[in-house]
This record gives structure tokens, C-alpha cells and sequence, in this order.
């Protein structure tokens, strides 16, 4: 079988993994990230800004380039699409055939998208069961991607040379990379540079979903502030030193500490409610993310949610060369969105 490329782009950094399906693990072919710093300076100029919007010509010109340096071989490519541009619902229905519930669907999706229905491409599916007083429900998942964004990542993997065989939204492509086939409820927390995105997964399916603004790129900025310094030089210090900087530095680990508490506060909101919602207990939090790399996160973390909580390792499922040695943790975080998805 031929190897496939993963394709996660982000606002401060395309990432790409080459993977090999075989008959034992998947094997870690190849991997490249390029990363960007204009995000910092420039918010508006992220290669991913928010808003829906990507500038395809440019960024399928980082995509050729970081193809070209890396010496990916794949042709074929599966990316993801961020969770700001697309619309997720669960919803509660009484048990009924499924040509019924297609029915009562086509109803349904009118009042939970907020565009025309010309205008989106529609997916559902049952992601479970729920007791509730009227009876046994069945949970529907409904997502809606703008068919605009499809046609924007259809253009701008054609023109980087690729052949686009899937999109799929990035929270799926985490949970198979992080979570795979434990049923146990978990909450993973993806901590980008300009995104942290929030999803619930129960027996292997996604059950809720949110994200905000705030990001790896708040903790830089307040750093910045804070010390008067620039944002590329509070960047490089914030991962030199992480929430550890020595008695002398103490400063540089408290500042990012109020945007850290706003991210842990938007995750345990989402943990109340998934656990007041479904009724289970989330077992554990999975970070993931550049923002994962932050050294003493997993310890602040676990302190102000009491859960235990531990950093994504997305190639503890893949086979690897082992010169990527002590990269792997940073690795296994930052790549798990592309890894889920070239496993996919
Ligand atoms: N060792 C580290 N310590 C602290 N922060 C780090 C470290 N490595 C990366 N980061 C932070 O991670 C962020 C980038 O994460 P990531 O590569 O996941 O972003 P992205 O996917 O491009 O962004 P987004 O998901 O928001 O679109 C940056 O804010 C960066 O400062
Ligand atoms: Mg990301």
C-alpha cells in the first residue's frame, strides 16, 4: 500500500506526516513543519486567519515549499479544517428507523445552521444512546462544513500538485491520533497560536466541541507586555523557560498565567457540562498543540482542574526511526492532529 500525507494547517504552522499503512503499526514515513511567525506581529496575516479565511495562492506555496524541502513522496493528502469554520451539533432524537430520522433531519438542520443549506456540505451520525425521562434517545451529531471552505482547500491542494482525498474536521483526525479505540470519556485540549479547541470524546465519538481565541499566542503577548520586550524574543523565552523559570525569573512564569487560567477555565466549563450533560465523569484531559509543550503545564493543569491530565502522544500508535529520539514528546503533540489524520 502507499503512504499517504496528513495535512494540518494551522494559523502559525503547516504540519505534514507521511505515513505507511503495514500489517503491524503505521510507520512515520516522513515529517515537516514550517512554521510562521508573521501571526505575531500581524494577527490579520496568520496563514489560517479565522473568519473563514485562507489565502489559497500563498498558501499553497508555503504547502510546495515545505513539500519540496522535506521531500515528502505522497501524492495523496488528507487535511483537516479547523473547528472555527465549520458548525457542530449534537442533537437528541426519540429511537426511529434511519430512514425516519433522515427525514426528521432534513428538519432539523434548518434550525441549527445558521447559512442556507445550499451553502453547506451536511454530515451526521449516530454517536450514541441516552436515558433520558421521555425514554431511550439517540444522539445525532450534525456537522456542516460551507461548501466555500471545501472549494478553498480543493483549490489550494491542486495547485499545490496534491491530490485531495479527504477533509474532515480537526477534532476527529485528534481523538483517533489521542485517543484511538478507548471507550472512557476524555476531554482533549489543543493549544494553538491563535486557537484552543475543546472537544469531548465518549466511547470514541465526538459528543461536544468548543473552542476560543484564546491561545499559545495570549501567553506570548502577555509575556511581551509584561516585560516590555517584543513578541519573537517573549516567544523564544516563553519556550526556553515555560511556567519554570527560576526565583530570579518569576515574573516570566506568571505573566502568561492569567491567559492559561482563561484556556483551563473554558475546559473545565466544557468538562461540567458534557459530565451534567451525558451523565459520566470525563476520566482524563489529553492536551495537545504547540501550547502543550509548555514546560509545567501538565502539573498547572492537573492542580486547577483536579484531573488528571497528560500530554497527547501521537506517535505512541506508529512506528517511527529512532532518530527523532528526544523530539518525540514535542512531536507527539504538535503532529497529533496530522498523524490522526493520515491514519485515518
Ligand atoms: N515548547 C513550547 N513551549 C510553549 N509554547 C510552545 C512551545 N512550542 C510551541 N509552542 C506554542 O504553540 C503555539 C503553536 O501551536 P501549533 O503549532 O499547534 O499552532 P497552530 O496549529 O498553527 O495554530 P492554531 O491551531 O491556533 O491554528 C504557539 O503559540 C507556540 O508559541
Ligand atoms: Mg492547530
Amino acid at each position: 500500500m502507499g503512504s499517504v500525507l496528513g495535512v494540518d494547517i494551522g494559523t502559525a504552522a503547516i504540519k505534514i506526516v507521511e505515513i505507511k499503512k503495514t500489517s503491524t503499526l503505521p510507520k512515520l514515513i516522513n515529517y515537516g513543519i514550517l512554521r510562521s511567525n508573521t501571526h505575531l506581529d500581524r494577527p490579520n496575516s496568520a496563514i489560517q486567519s479565522s473568519a473563514l479565511k485562507i489565502a489559497e495562492k500563498e498558501t499553497a506555496d508555503l504547502l510546495k515549499i515545505l513539500i519540496r524541502e522535506a521531500g515528502f513522496k505522497a501524492k495523496e493528502a488528507i487535511a483537516s479544517i479547523p473547528v472555527f469554520s465549520v458548525f457542530i451539533t449534537l442533537l437528541e432524537m426519540p429511537q426511529m428507523p434511519e430512514a425516519d430520522v433522515a427525514k426528521a433531519m432534513a428538519f432539523q438542520i434548518k434550525q441549527h445552521i445558521p447559512l442556507p443549506v445550499s451553502e453547506v456540505a451536511i454530515d451526521w451520525l449516530k454517536v450514541g444512546d441516552k436515558e433520558t425521562e421521555g425514554g431511550i434517545k439517540q444522539q445525532i451529531l450534525l456537522i456542516s462544513i460551507p461548501k466555500e471552505i471545501i472549494k478553498r482547500y480543493q483549490n489550494i491542494f491542486k495547485m499545490a500538485g496534491l491530490k485531495l482525498k479527504a477533509l474532515e474536521i480537526e477534532s476527529l483526525s485528534l481523538a483517533r491520533a489521542l485517543v484511538g479505540n478507548n471507550q472512557a470519556p476524555v476531554l482533549m485540549v489543543d493549544i494553538g497560536a491563535c486557537s484552543t479547541n475543546i472537544a469531548a470524546i465518549d466511547q470514541g465519538f465526538l459528543k461536544l466541541n468548543v473552542f476560543t481565541d484564546i491561545a499559545g499566542s495570549s501567553l506570548t503577548s502577555a509575556i511581551a507586555n509584561g516585560l516590555g520586550i517584543n513578541v519573537k524574543r517573549a516567544e523564544n523565552l516563553k519556550k526556553q523557560k515555560g511556567l519554570k523559570a527560576g526565583a530570579a525569573e518569576y515574573e516570566l512564569s506568571t505573566l502568561p498565567l492569567p491567559y492559561l487560567d482563561a484556556i483551563i477555565g473554558e475546559g473545565l466549563r466544557a468538562k461540567n457540562k458534557f459530565e451534567r450533560e451525558q451523565e459520566k465523569k470525563i476520566e482524563k484531559i489529553i492536551l495537545a498543540g504547540g501550547g502543550a509543550n509548555l514546560l509545567g503545564i501538565e502539573e498547572y493543569f492537573a492542580k486547577q482542574t483536579s484531573a488528571p491530565v497528560l500530554v497527547g502522544d501521537s506517535l505512541s500508535a506508529l512506528s517511527y526511526s529512532p532518530e527523532i529520539g528526544i523530539l518525540k514528546k514535542q512531536l507527539g503533540a504538535e503532529l497529533a492532529i496530522a498523524v490522526g489524520l493520515a491514519i485515518k
